[in-house]
């Protein structure tokens, strides 16, 4: 299996070098949140058009949303009498899953794009800064969307959603909410850790993976230890955790994740709960069904047991207590989740998420999915 990052990534020292560096200009549109960039633009202006996403809708994307911004860039293209050569997406992993999917130019709505996204040409370049610490969207070839009809995310995967550039700032982080740094930094933990025992993995994808592990969980250590995570104080070094969330955004593209994103999904579309708390909230039961398949997870608890400084039987709880310190867990049941909603979850993970499952260490059959919902009641 081979190994490929098909995104140039560079490092920014600020907003304003970026927008020198890369010699924005009229042919691009900068697609952002407006309480994003304005704490970095302050009173100077955009030498482009910018469209702020949280006009659209709210939350993660939906078809509706994406949609509704399709319609809004074409208008404004037939206004300006202009194509946008280029997409600047700013954002997290909503703004960034949006923008992908305005590489193939305007025609077509959210389904068809999904529907023949492996055969469209790719009409414009993307380039993507990442302000939130999680997703690695940056660097994969995916868009995830909501389809509402659906109850569920699905996602597109096809070459032509690789950004051309991703640029690394770690100063464009520092007006995130401490909720969204916790849940973000911990769905790229996630992402390297799946994508390490998948069966997919190559010796790239886990020395990648590992390194992501070490600043993620280094950071945590250092957030829980200087009291930090306990006053919601974000970390001084921002870009080390979106310098990891690159490299499990690396690790993943190649090697996949599986069932906590798998089983995350009905729950992040159905109670609209962020990504990464979603993933959390099943993360640790899915690794204890694994264990009870006796997964060979030697390798990684070696890895994990070196970077917590804890032996390979105490590193599970060593690092669920790490996390439960940066973050605290919610059970299902406050979300409203009962029984039979474990199971009709279950079964449409099973239908709708197969492309993920392939990916698991273990197979997981539907009861036993069923029953990690249920043990996170
Ligand atoms: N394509 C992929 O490879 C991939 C991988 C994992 C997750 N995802 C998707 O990414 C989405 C989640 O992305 P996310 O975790 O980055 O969260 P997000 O983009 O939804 O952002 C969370 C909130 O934080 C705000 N925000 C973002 N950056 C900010 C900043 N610097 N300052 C202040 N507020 C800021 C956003 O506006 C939003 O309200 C989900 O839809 C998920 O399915 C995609
Ligand atoms: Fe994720």
């Amino acid at each position: 299996m081979g190994f490929f990052v098909k995104t140039n990534i560079s490092e920014s020292s600020s907003f304003d070098n970026f927008l020198q560096q890369w010699q924005v200009g009229s042919n691009d549109l900068i697609i952002t949140n407006e309480y994003v960039l304005k704490p970095k633009l302050g009173e100077k202006s955009l030498p482009c058009d910018v469209l702020y996403q949280e006009i659209y809708g709210k939350g993660e994307p939906d078809d509706e949303m994406v949609d509704a911004m399709l319609k809004a860039v074409a208008d404004k293209e037939a206004q300006g009498g202009k194509t946008y050569a280029r997409i600047i997406a700013i954002g997290g992993g909503t703004v960034i899953d949006i923008c992908k999917l305005f590489v193939f130019g305007g025609g077509l709505n959210c389904e068809e794009i999904f529907q023949k996204g492996a055969t469209l040409p790719r009409k414009r370049q993307l380039l993507i800064v990442p302000t939130t610490c999680g997703t690695g969207s940056e660097v994969t070839s995916i868009s995830i969307v909501a389809f509402k009809k659906k109850n569920t995310k699905m996602g597109l995967a096809t070459s032509s959603l690789f950004p051309d550039e991703a640029v690394l700032i770690g100063d464009m982080l520092t007006t995130l909410p401490y909720e969204v740094f916790a849940t973000s930094s911990i769905d790229a933990l996630i992402h390297a850790v799946e994508s390490y025992v998948s069966p997919k993995a190559t010796v790239f994808t886990q020395t990648i993976g590992e390194s992501a592990m070490t600043r993620i969980l280094e950071g945590y250590q250092e957030l829980v230890s200087k009291g930090w995570a306990k006053s919601k104080t974000l970390p001084k070094n921002l870009q080390s955790f979106l310098i990891a969330s690159t490299m499990a955004g690396i690790s993943f593209g190649n090697a996949g994740v599986g069932a906590v994103h798998a089983l995350s999904y009905p729950i992040g579309a159905i109670y609209h709960v962020p990504h990464g708390k979603a993933n959390y909230l099943v993360f640790e039961e899915v690794f204890t069904a694994y264990r009870r398949q006796n997964a060979n997870f030697t390798a990684l608890e070696g890895v994990l047991g070196k970077i917590l400084g804890s032996s390979r039987s105490e590193v599970w709880r060593t690092l669920f207590e790490l996390l439960s310190n940066v973050l605290s867990r919610q059970p299902l049941h406050e979300l409203g989740i009962d029984e039979k909603k474990c199971l009709e979850m279950a079964e449409s993970v099973i239908q709708g998420q197969q492309r993920l499952l392939v990916n698991n260490p273990v197979p997981l059959s539907q009861e036993t999915i069923a029953g990690i919902y249920k043990s996170c009641m």
